[in-house]
């Protein structure tokens, strides 16, 4: 039981209307429930018009303090991190919350060995094993601000990040596994820091690698050292001192995908996050100490950040980390891990649900699966038949889910119901937590109030957890999320209110795909289809797909019809995972001659995307198209 864990559905209605009431005592005192250096002077102070939002200013601390050294003494030996492998007959391993801190405190101790120092950038590509962990929290203990880059993405991506931040550090492995498959993570690494130019950034200084796969890898002399080397020059009984973090430092950059072809740096400061993540963690998932609780994410993502690493151990909780994919190497995987660690909590995604659904149901029916209490899903609107699916076969009926509404620039789970504790509804986020305050604004921008009502979601007051700025470029952060409507929070999504006050996020009205939970602009794949030689122009949209939620639907203008049209879509495809990673990979390809235009020379995607998703009767009015021609040409060709 935590202080703050909110346990009726009364008790709900008094936390949230505090929070909205007097938001600063609401906030003070679940922050007197952590460790702190120093304790702040000013609970808040925000200006969104700039935007400029300060949590628990004047406070000092170190995150990891909390996560590791305060529950030494009271659960020292409880297990902090279970680790799965891909491979479910390699040893696993249990990681207490004692060696938790042996590790981190060797891990900070090699960074700084290195040179990195407070404020450093340093980027993790890496796969999910516990040195992941480790590296994260080090570089919190140290005030090294880490950017995980996910494993599955390219070295076009990781350069575009390590020059983005500046990072002169880099900590990767030799390769990582995934299901039958392994990723060369370092060479990958290598080809990143090769096509960066010397002349706009002086450098990549120091490469950590850690020993996963054993495969070759080349090590540059001087830039390149193996982590198991540099574990033996540092000692397991000195620790160092947890760097002083203001409670404004930035944690951690993380890259994301907007509406242009760069990715966002979105950045996340120390005290708000740490308080939010932690309280939201306890609130949703109702955890209780000893719930061995289980999200399938990849650290790569926020989920992971904010719910394998920092709000579980925050809670001092036992959080599972697996290596592998939800198929391999059967796709009772996920079941045979919540039956063989007696999982309370599982924290899954709608796409993994969806694909595990269309599985072999012995797959299921195999593992004893009565230990959950809880199940979540996040990433994505999660739909009726899966989630019936979700509380009646994985859940026997008897768990509450949690639909989580949330984004990388949030930090934490903004909208959901607590698990048993507030009400819940199929395809439904539910209500928001306390401290959250959702609003709908119309095409006007005019807050739409009441039930029964529909509109763009925004969110009209600070959260301690919220994007703080994108990473060096502020005025990006001011536009894209700022200055849609004023004073207000714009979150890029469409939401309806019932008649109960519950929320129903509809998807990205932006042109921002959720493609499998993953997030990827249209601009970004568009840059990079262009790529190819034989391209001319190009335009993508989503459309409804069984398994991802979203597919990713590319509309090509080539220098002339391709002869071999196949051909020329696999190069496409081929590229398309070279320039930004196997996610991204476009699902239907079709070469057009033409693309509908307004008469400013802008596609028309409202059209592509009804054409993608087959609804060729209801385009509505195309007299105004610069070329209504060519929407024929477009709707004969769909493939
Ligand atoms: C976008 C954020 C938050 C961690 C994973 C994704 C969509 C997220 C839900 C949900 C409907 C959801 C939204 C959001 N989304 N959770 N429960 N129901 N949609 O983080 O990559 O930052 O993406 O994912 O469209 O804006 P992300």
């Amino acid at each position: 039981m935590y202080p703050f864990q909110i346990k009726t559905y009364e008790d709900y209605k008094r936390q949230y209307q505090k929070s909205i009431d007097t938001p600063e005592d609401f906030w003070e005192e679940i922050a007197e429930h952590f460790t702190w250096k120093k304790k702040w002077d000013k609970v808040l102070s925000w200006d969104f018009k700039k935007p400029e939002v300060k949590w628990f200013e004047g406070a000092q601390l170190n995150f990891t303090e909390n996560c590791i050294d305060r529950h030494l003494e009271s659960k020292g030996d409880d297990t902090a991190i279970i680790w799965e492998p891909n491979n479910p007959n390699e040893q696993n391993r249990l990681i207490t919350y004692n060696e938790l801190s042996i590790e981190v405190n060797q891990f900070a101790q090699i960074l700084k060995n290195l040179g990195v120092q407070k404020g450093d950038r340093v980027c993790l590509y890496m796969g999910m094993i516990p040195e992941l962990t480790f590296a994260t929290l080090a570089c919190a203990r140290i005030g090294a601000i880490h950017s995980v880059i996910f494993g599955g993405f390219s070295a076009k991506s990781i350069k575009d990040r390590v020059l983005d931040a500046e990072a002169e550090y880099i900590i990767t492995c030799d390769g990582s596994f995934r299901g039958a498959k392994s990723i060369p993570l370092k060479s990958v690494v290598d080809e990143a820091i090769e096509e960066l130019d010397p002349e706009i950034f002086s450098g990549v200084k120091k490469v950590l690698v850690v020993k996963r796969t054993e495969e070759e890898v080349r090590m540059k002399a001087e830039r390149d050292v193996w982590y198991h080397e540099e574990k033996q020059k540092v000692s397991d009984t000195i620790f160092i001192e947890a760097e002083v973090m203001e409670a404004e430092d930035p944690l951690f950059i993380l890259y994301t995908s907007g509406s242009t072809g760069k990715p966002k740096g979105v950045v996340h400061s120390s005290a708000g996050y740490m308080v939010y993540s932690t309280y939201s963690f306890v609130n949703v998932f109702q955890y209780n100490p000893g719930d061995i609780y289980f999200c399938t994410a990849d650290v790569g993502w926020i989920t992971g950040h904010s719910y394998i690493i920092y709000g579980p151990l925050a809670a001092g909780a036992t959080s599972l980390m697996f290596e592998g994919i939800p198929t391999y190497p059967d796709s009772g995987r996920f079941w045979d891990i919540v039956d063989k660690y007696k999982v309370n909590i599982l924290y899954t995604a709608p796409t993994a649900i969806r694909s595990l659904m269309a599985c072999d149901n012995a797959c299921v029916e195999r593992a004893d699966l009565s230990s959950l209490k809880v199940l979540g899903t996040v990433g994505e609107p999660i739909n009726d038949e899966a989630w019936q699916w979700y509380h009646t076969k994985i859940g026997k009926g008897n768990c509450p889910i949690v639909d989580t509404w949330w984004q990388t620039e949030t930090g934490g789970i903004m909208i959901s119901s607590l698990a048993g504790v507030t009400p819940e509804r199929s395809t439904f986020a539910s209500l928001p937590l306390p401290g959250v305050q959702p609003c709908l604004v119309d095409e006007h921008g005019k807050e739409v109030e009441g039930n029964n009502a529909q509109g763009n979601l925004c969110i009209k007051f600070p959260w301690p957890s919220m994007i703080r700025t994108t990473w060096g470029d502020h005025e990006r952060c001011r536009q894209v999320y700022f200055s849609a409507y004023d004073n207000k929070y714009f979150t890029g999504d469409g939401c309806l209110r019932d008649e109960n006050g519950l929320y129903r996020i509809t998807g990205r009205v932006d042109d921002v795909l959720n493609v499998s939970g993953h997030r990827i602009g249209t601009a970004e794949l568009e840059n990079a289809i262009n790529e190819h030689a034989i391209v001319i122009e190009s335009a993508v949209v989503g459309y409804p797909h069984d398994i991802k939620g979203q597919g990713v639907y590319a509309y090509v203008i080539c220098e002339k019809m391709p002869k071999d049209a196949e051909g020329a879509r696999q190069e496409i495809i081929s590229l398309v995972r070279d320039i930004i990673g196997p996610v991204a990979k476009p699902d239907k390809i079709q070469f057009v001659s033409g693309l509908p235009k307004t008469r400013s020379g802008k596609i028309m995607r409202r059209i592509l995307r009804k054409v993608a998703e087959g609804e060729i009767d209801q385009l509505g009015d195309i007299s105004t198209l610069l070329n209504p021609e060519v929407v024929e040409v477009v709707i004969l060709g769909r493939v």
